[in-house]
C-alpha cells in the first residue's frame, strides 16, 4: 500500500508499505484524507525528534475495515476521525478526564508498518499518511456519514488542539480579549473556538499578510502583520494570547501582551531544548503562562461536540480545506504549507 515515508534523510512516497492486523483492542482503518500539520513537517526538519523511518501524518479520518477482539463501539464501514491519543483508558489520569496526560501513551512509539520486511515507526500513534493504519480502539471516533471525510479529517488535530485550547485549557469566556499569534491551521481554530467562546475582540498576528482574508472568516476582529502594533488595539493587553507559530521570540511576545490576570497559551513547538524567558516582576499581576497539549482534549467526546457544531454551522470546515492533492503529491502540499498559500493542505487516497 502507499504511504509518506521520512527515513531521516528525505520524504518518499512508498508504495511496498504493509500494516499489520489490529490486535485485541484496536481497530483497521482505510484512511481516505489527511490533513498536512506543521508537526509533520517539523518532524522532517529535525525541530520534533522522532525514531526513523517513520510513516507521517496525524490528522485524519477514514473508513473502518475491520476491528480486533473487544472492539464493539465501532464497525466495519463506519466512518471515523482519528485521535491521536493512544490513552489507555484505565489509569488516573485518564479516569479523571485527562487523556492527553496519560503516561502510558506519551515517548512509546509502535511499529505496526514493515516495509521490505523491516519495522516502520508509527508518528503520534496515529500515521494517517497512509493507506491503512492500525490505532487503538480509543482513537477512532465515530463521525456522522454527512460529514465528507477530508472535512472530518481537519478535526483530528487542527480543530482538537485549536478550538480545544480555547474551551478546554484557557476556558476563554464572554467578552474576552484574544490575540491569536500565527493563523495557520492551528490558529484558524483558535481564532474560532473564540468566536464559539463568545470573545469581544479577536486579534489575529500573522507575518503572511495574505492570512487576513481567512482570519476575519474565522472570528479574527482585527489583523496585524506584527505583534508590535497589538497595544494600539488593545493598550491594556489581552486576556489570553495564544502562540501558534512555535518560536521563543513570539513566546515572549505573547506573555508581554498579557493584560492583569492575563493568560498565555503555548500551541506552537520550538524546537526541542528550546528555552524563552520572561520579565519575572510583570507576572505577579496574576498572569500565567500555560503549556497545551493537543487542546487538553477528550477525544470521544470534544469529536463528537465539534461534529455537530459543524452540522449546525457554528465551526468552519470546509474553509480549512484551501486544496487537495493526491498522496503521490505530497511534496506539492508541503511546499505550499510552507509557503502559506493554504489554510490547511489535505492528502487524499
Ligand atoms: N500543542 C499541540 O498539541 C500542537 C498540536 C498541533 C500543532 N502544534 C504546533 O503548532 C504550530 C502551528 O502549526 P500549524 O499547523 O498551524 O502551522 P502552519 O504552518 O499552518 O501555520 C503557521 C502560521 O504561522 C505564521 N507565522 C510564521 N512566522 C510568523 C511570525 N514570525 N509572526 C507571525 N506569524 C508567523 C505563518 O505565516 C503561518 O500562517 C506548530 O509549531 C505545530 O508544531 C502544536
Ligand atoms: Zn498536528
Ligand atoms: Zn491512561
Amino acid at each position: 500500500m502507499r504511504g509518506v515515508v521520512f527515513d531521516g534523510k528525505r520524504v518518499e512516497v512508498a508504495y511496498d508499505l504493509q500494516v499489520r492486523d489490529p490486535g485485541p483492542g484496536e481497530v483497521l482503518v482505510a484512511i481516505q484524507a489527511a490533513g498536512l500539520c506543521h508537526s509533520d513537517l517539523s518532524v522532517v526538519d529535525g525541530t520534533i525528534p522522532f525514531p526513523v523511518p517513520v510513516v507521517l501524518g496525524h490528522e485524519g479520518a477514514g473508513v473502518v475495515e475491520a476491528v480486533g477482539v473487544g472492539v464493539t463501539h465501532v464497525v466495519p464501514g463506519d466512518h471515523v476521525a482519528l485521535s491521536t491519543l493512544a490513552n489507555c483508558g484505565t489509569c488516573a489520569e485518564c479516569d479523571r478526564g485527562r487523556p492527553t496526560m496519560c503516561r502510558q501513551a506519551i515517548g512509546r512509539p509502535g511499529q505496526p508498518f514493515t516495509r521490505s520486511g523491516r519495522p516502520v515507526f508509527q508518528f503520534a500513534s496515529n500515521s494517517a499518511f497512509a493507506e491503512l493504519t492500525v490505532v487503538k480502539a480509543v482513537q477512532a471516533v465515530r463521525v456522522p456519514k454527512d460529514i465528507p471525510l477530508p472535512l472530518a479529517a481537519l478535526i483530528g488535530c487542527g480543530v482538537l488542539t485549536g478550538v480545544g485550547a480555547v474551551l478546554n485549557r484557557a476556558k476563554v469566556d464572554r467578552g474576552d480579549s484574544v490575540v491569536v499569534i500565527g493563523a495557520g491551521g492551528i490558529g484558524l481554530n483558535v481564532i474560532q473556538g473564540a468566536r464559539i467562546a463568545g470573545a469581544l475582540r479577536i486579534v489575529a498576528v500573522d507575518a503572511n499578510p495574505a492570512k487576513e482574508a481567512v482570519a476575519r472568516q474565522f472570528g479574527a476582529t482585527d489583523f496585524l502583520t506584527s505583534v508590535e502594533a497589538v497595544r494600539e488595539l488593545l493598550p491594556a493587553g489581552a486576556d489570553h494570547a495564544f502562540e501558534c507559530v512555535g518560536r521563543v521570540e513570539l513566546i515572549r511576545a505573547a506573555v508581554d501582551l498579557l493584560d492583569r490576570h492575563g493568560q498565555a497559551i503555548l500551541l506552537g513547538v520550538p524546537p526541542a531544548g528550546a528555552e524563552a524567558s520572561f520579565v519575572v516582576s510583570s507576572m505577579y499581576l496574576d498572569k500565567s503562562i500555560l503549556g497545551c497539549r493537543y487542546g487538553s482534549s477528550r477525544p470521544q467526546r470534544d469529536i463528537a461536540l465539534y461534529a455537530e457544531l459543524y452540522r449546525g454551522g457554528r465551526l468552519l470546515l470546509d474553509e480549512l480545506v484551501t486544496q487537495t492533492y493526491p498522496v503521490e503529491e505530497f511534496d506539492r502540499a508541503a511546499a505550499d504549507a510552507e509557503a502559506g498559500k493554504v489554510a490547511r493542505a489535505v492528502l487524499t487516497f
